[in-house]
């Protein structure tokens, strides 16, 4: 089985694929065009470029569990919601009140501008809001896309306030991700510092948990873990 050791911040898995997921996703998190990004608000203070970064992790993480190809699974979720605009005011500036089901398509054309995409890749941004967009994916990567992108969001969506009760719905997920992560997993944002990684610094220590940012529960509201 594999190990996992613990980080100072408590549960967060930490090993050598934390190295081997920011050389998959390096030439992408610097590069100006996805470094656009974090102008934009995506889920709650959650910016788009840190929800792909999030979706990029989970997505790396378990399908090198499941042994399935986990560079394009990375790749494609930093580069899976590259719509560059907000799309809280999308529908109002453009007329477009279609945006969940007009994004990946964007997203993808953004992308293949930019960067070289295999197919898996191209497959996975342009399917990953299935089942909002009817065209389910082919390949079983694509099909986590879908729940990360899920997971992530809705997580994100719920920070500031009691996760709890949001928690509730993706028990099976969770569940899961116990298996992949380890036993005490809990979700954790990535913040990845540009300036320490482009000098070389360790990317498994610029993992860690947005302080004071997820309430607190306590008493007989206190998550189980
Ligand atoms: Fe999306
Ligand atoms: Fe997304």
């Amino acid at each position: 089985m594999r190990k996992i050791r613990i980080n100072k911040y408590g549960r967060a898995p930490m090993d050598e694929g934390n190295d081997e997921f920011y050389s998959y996703i390096k030439d992408l998190v610097h590069h100006p065009v996805v470094l656009q990004m974090k102008k934009y608000p995506h889920h709650g203070n959650t910016s788009c470029y840190q929800h792909c970064l999030n979706v990029a992790y989970y997505n790396y993480r378990i399908c090198r569990y499941f042994g399935l190809d986990a560079r394009s699974a990375a790749r494609a979720g930093m580069l899976h919601d590259l719509f560059l605009y907000d799309w809280h005011t999308h529908a109002a500036e453009t007329g477009d009140h279609f945006h969940g089901m007009t994004h990946p398509a964007v997203a993808l054309c953004n992308a293949e501008k930019h960067f070289e995409l295999n197919e898996l890749e191209r497959e996975m941004i342009l399917r990953h809001m299935f089942p909002v967009t009817l065209i389910p994916p082919k390949h079983k990567e694509g099909y986590v896309i879908c729940l990360t992108d899920k997971y992530c969001g809705s997580c994100e969506t719920a920070d500031g306030h009691r996760p709890k009760r949001l928690y509730r719905s993706f028990r099976s997920f969770k569940r899961m991700l116990k298996r992949v992560f380890g036993q005490n997993y809990a979700y954790r944002d990535y913040d990845l510092s540009s300036v320490k990684a482009a000098k070389g610094g360790d990317f498994v220590s610029l993992r860690k948990r947005p302080s004071g940012k997820w309430k607190k529960a306590s008493g007989k509201n206190r998550r189980r873990r």
